[in-house]
């Protein structure tokens, strides 16, 4: 019994350790309707490309463009994973 109770606490501190060393997997999807659907999404600005034009860039592009293009401003308030994930998201690309 007591040495089970070990086993589990050390599992635990694992889980623990584990989830705050490892780069939470971000989910683009959930990234662009928080950052970008109010512009590009369906009811948009009508400036602001739509997802389906999105599509055809390739990551690296979209990424570029949130570093030091366009849409700097929209990507100050993403860390590097999410604009990675994001990138991922539009383009429908993983290649960056
Ligand atoms: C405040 C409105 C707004 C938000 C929010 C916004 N965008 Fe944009 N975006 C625009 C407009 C307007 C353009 C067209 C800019 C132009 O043609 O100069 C654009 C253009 C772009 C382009 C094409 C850039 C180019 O040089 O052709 C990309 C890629 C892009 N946005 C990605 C994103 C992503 C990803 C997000 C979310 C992180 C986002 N945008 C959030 C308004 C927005």
């Amino acid at each position: 019994m007591k040495s089970r109770m070990r086993g589990l606490l050390i599992a635990m501190c694992f889980a623990v350790s584990g989830s705050s060393l490892q780069a939470q997997p971000v989910d683009g999807g959930a990234v662009f309707s928080q950052n970008c659907a109010s512009c590009h999404g369906a009811q948009g600005l009508e400036r602001a490309p739509r997802l389906e034009m999105l599509r055809l860039l390739e990551p690296k592009f979209v990424l570029d463009t949130l570093a030091t293009g366009a849409m700097r401003i929209q990507g100050l308030r993403l860390n590097p994973s999410e604009s990675r994930a994001v990138a991922e998201y539009v383009t429908g690309k993983t290649r960056l």
